[in-house]
């Protein structure tokens, strides 16, 4: 995509940080579809959101921002490219034009719930996933909240949950994963899923990291508590907020596609979903000799590394002994051959709601950050790890590349385009699909790759005082 969203990274000066308790309140989220729909045009006047000036308060600017910058102003067009047209065809097995109905009916059906506004008039879906997705309907906004009295309330300004609170950084990772990740149950073809079948079509696959894509995200709000980039511990924080925060979302999926399973519907799908395990397990290049082979990989496909690996430098240390049982549960479950819904279904449930705990916990307490950054990133550069897939080492670069810099440290070595595109500063796709072993991506992984910049890691640490 386009490199305009490119933030430069800088790494900041090293100070006294303290994990500061955002958000709290991992609230549910009102359903947008139930309210009246609304076009976002009355939020865009120049005295609202849509000034054109400068100087003006970022709030003032939102809507400008987002019409310029914003990569979800451009999602219902982009459903409309020779790309998506490839995808479409590939989808249904016949060669469709954007602009014939049988296309247009598909998208309404698989595609708008992600790439759109449903909370905006149909005759408006062009206008991509505006505001609406992401604060809530316009309806339920209405004209109250530019009292002062609704400013004066502060945090509980949004109890009233048919306004989206995404100023908590919990409520801001639900949000983005609906749509990231994935969410069902929300009604026919309101449902947000993409699946294997629509990722073998060539969608791109669904690797959402929190910390990663709000550090590209154009901003368009004051970020003065909240400041992007390093040197402050609002890397960790948000970084471990969202994992556990997707692992939640990811978990919530799986359940309900294994009641899906077991349910009488008359639309039939797949069992297990392949998007539940890691890409890699199954795409791999096909080389001898390989590491795969001496003894690396045991069952048939790794249950999801993206969203589980690292989930236990996210929690409270002794919280991850609980942690690594209930995940060796699941595991067992899920990495069968033909895994039972239902026992999936009642492993995964009970590992999303104690991570709901968790993440209360996590969010609500205040902590010396670095007495939590040091360790943790000291247990994960030493041993190195040995990495099964591609997910975890990538996971692993992720969360060590927060740590570190939250640390104030800077490695010169930076590995990360032999392992993908650089999440923190790209807007590219994580990965490229693809056989070709050039491509970066899990085709062309060893587990040693990252080894240098480990080094690099551990000197560093050793250094400190
Ligand atoms: C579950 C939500 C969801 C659904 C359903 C969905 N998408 Fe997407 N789509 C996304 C997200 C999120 C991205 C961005 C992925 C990323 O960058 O990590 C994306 C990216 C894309 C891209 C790449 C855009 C670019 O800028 O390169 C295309 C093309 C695309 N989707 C087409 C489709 C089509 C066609 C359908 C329906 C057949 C569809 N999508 C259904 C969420 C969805
Ligand atoms: C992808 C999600 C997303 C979309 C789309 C989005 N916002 Fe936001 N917006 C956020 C987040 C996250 C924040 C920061 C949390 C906060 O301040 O509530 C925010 C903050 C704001 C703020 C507070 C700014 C400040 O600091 O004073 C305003 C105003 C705003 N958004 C307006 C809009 C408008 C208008 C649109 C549509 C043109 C829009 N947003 C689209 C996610 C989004
Ligand atoms: C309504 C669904 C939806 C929600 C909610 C949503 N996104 Fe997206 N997002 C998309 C889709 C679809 C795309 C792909 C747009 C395209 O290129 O066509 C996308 C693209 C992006 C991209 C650009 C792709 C990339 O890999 O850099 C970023 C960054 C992003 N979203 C961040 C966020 C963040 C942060 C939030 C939450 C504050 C969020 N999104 C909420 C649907 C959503
Ligand atoms: C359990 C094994 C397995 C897992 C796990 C798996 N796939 Fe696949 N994938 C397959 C098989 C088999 C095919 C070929 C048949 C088909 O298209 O469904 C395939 C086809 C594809 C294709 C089309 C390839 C081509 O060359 O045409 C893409 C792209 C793809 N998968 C992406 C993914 C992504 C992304 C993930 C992880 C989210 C994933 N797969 C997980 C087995 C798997």
């Amino acid at each position: 995509m386009i490199s305009r969203f490119s933030r430069q990274f800088s790494i900041g000066l090293f100070i006294v940080q303290w994990v500061v308790a955002f958000g709290d309140d991992h609230f549910s989220v009102y359903p947008n579809y139930e309210m009246q729909k609304q076009s976002i045009s009355g939020c865009m006047t120049t005295a609202c959101h849509g000034s054109n000036v400068p100087d003006t308060e970022i709030g003032q600017r939102a809507g400008k921002i987002w019409f310029d910058r914003d990569p979800h102003a451009q999602a219902y067009t982009n459903l409309l490219t020779n790309a998506s047209a490839r995808i479409v065809s590939r989808l249904v097995n016949v060669e469709l034009k954007p602009s014939s109905q049988e296309y247009r009916d598909i998208l309404k059906a698989k595609c708008v719930s992600c790439h759109a506004s449903e909370s905006a008039p149909d005759t408006q879906i062009a206008i991509g996933a505006d505001c609406q997705v992401c604060h809530g309907s316009a309806d339920a906004w209405g004209s109250q909240h530019y009292s002062s009295e609704w400013r004066a309330l502060g945090k509980s300004r949004f109890d009233d949950t048919k306004m989206f609170n995404v100023e908590s950084l919990a409520g801001r990772a639900q949000v983005c994963s609906s749509c990231h990740i994935g969410e069902l149950n929300r009604g026919g073809p309101l449902d947000r899923e993409v699946d294997h079948r629509l990722m073998a079509a060539g969608h791109p696959p669904m690797h959402f990291d929190f910390e990663s894509f709000s550090r590209r995200y154009p901003v368009h709000w004051d970020t003065k508590d909240e400041p992007v980039g390093t040197g402050s511990s609002i890397g960790f924080e948000r970084w471990r907020v969202g994992k556990i925060t997707s692992a939640i979302t990811k978990l919530k999926l799986l359940v309900a596609r294994a009641e899906r399973a077991t349910s009488q519907s008359e639309v039939k799908h797949d069992w297990p979903e392949l998007t539940e395990y890691s890409c890699s397990s199954c795409h791999h290049a096909l080389v001898q000799p390989s590491w795969r082979q001496s003894g690396g990989v045991k069952s048939i496909a790794d249950w999801d590394d993206w969203n589980v690996s690292q989930l236990d430098s996210a929690i409270r240390d002794h919280s991850v002994v609980e942690l690594k049982s209930q995940i060796a549960s699941l595991k067992s479950q899920i990495e069968r051959a033909a895994p039972d819904p239902k026992s999936v279904a009642i492993n995964a449930e009970s590992l999303r709601r104690w991570l709901e705990l968790e993440l209360k916990q996590v969010s609500s307490t205040r902590e010396n950050a670095v007495a939590i950054m040091l360790p943790k990133l000291q247990s994960q550069v030493e041993p190195f790890p040995k990495f099964r897939n591609w997910e975890s080492a990538a996971q692993w670069y992720i969360s060590t590349r927060v740590l570190s810099e939250g640390l104030g440290m800077k490695c010169s070595v930076d590995p990360i385009r032999l392992l993908m595109d650089d999440p923190f500063t790209d807007e590219n796709r994580l990965w490229k699909p693809g056989p070709s072993k050039e491509s970066n991506g899990p085709s062309g992984f060893q587990p040693d790759m990252l080894g240098n910049y480990n080094n690099e890691l551990l000197k560093q640490l050793r250094k400190r005082p």
